[in-house]
């Protein structure tokens, strides 16, 4: 588990990269860490956060996987002629909302109480932690897979466009992860030190994005 200093770090950059990569109104965007430790004011205009029950973790990360996937199923296929940051950015772009939205709904439920927080996608006993480290792991696989996959066939013309767009939507998929570390931190042990054995096949697309909100949550060596 990080140290809650630790966590303080990552937590700093994930919400600066939050702030600066998000793609909703700025204005209703949660804009500082402090805003994370009390329950947030509820921003107008998001609609995750309308609903009347909240959603737990599992069945947020489980939605953003369902959501996400139409638009990984469309960049896992490109290919050198149409690997174009025109076709790449709107799809990247729609991919960055889902993760943004997640991560102000998972910012709402801080404060409410455990069995809220870790209620399962179906049925009523309470998630493990393998069980979430699983909905985590895969969701980030999906997300970093595609991205190595798109990294892999865009021509040398774009790509360092191409990996700006994808660190940033690097950052907001660590932002999410941060976001749900602080908030289960407490009442399930070990997440972290859960997901890193599950996502060792991305973990060179992280490296090669660089993306040091991520490198830290996990503890990945340089
Ligand atoms: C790119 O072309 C391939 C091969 O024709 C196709 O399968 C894929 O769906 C196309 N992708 C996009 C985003 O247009």
């Amino acid at each position: 588990m990080l140290s809650f200093s630790a966590l303080s770090v990552v937590a700093t950059l994930a919400f600066s990269a939050f702030t600066s990569a998000m793609p909703l109104d700025p204005t209703s965007a949660v804009s500082t860490v402090g805003n994370l430790l009390p329950v947030p004011a509820l921003p107008v205009g998001v609609p995750a956060l309308k609903r009347d029950t909240p959603r737990s973790v599992a069945a947020i990360v489980a939605d953003v996987t369902v959501q996400v996937t139409p638009y990984v199923e469309q960049l896992k296929y490109i290919n050198k002629q149409n690997a174009t940051l025109e076709v790449i950015e709107p799809v990247v772009t729609n991919i960055k909302g889902v993760f943004a939205s997640a991560v102000v709904e998972v910012q709402g439920l801080m404060g409410l109480s455990a069995d809220v927080i870790l209620a399962p996608v179906t049925g009523t006993v309470a998630v493990t932690v393998a069980e979430l480290a699983q909905i985590i792991a895969g969701l980030l696989t999906l997300v970093f897979e595609v991205v190595g996959v798109v990294l892999g066939v865009v021509d040398s013309s774009i790509l360092s466009c191409v990996t700006y767009l994808l660190v940033s939507l690097a950052e907001l998929v660590g932002c999410l992860v941060c976001a749900i570390v602080m908030l289960v931190d407490g009442i399930l042990a070990n997440l972290v030190a859960t997901i890193v054995p599950l996502i060792g096949a991305i973990i060179p697309i992280i490296l090669q994005l660089n993306v040091l909100i991520v490198i830290k949550i996990f503890g990945i060596a340089l």
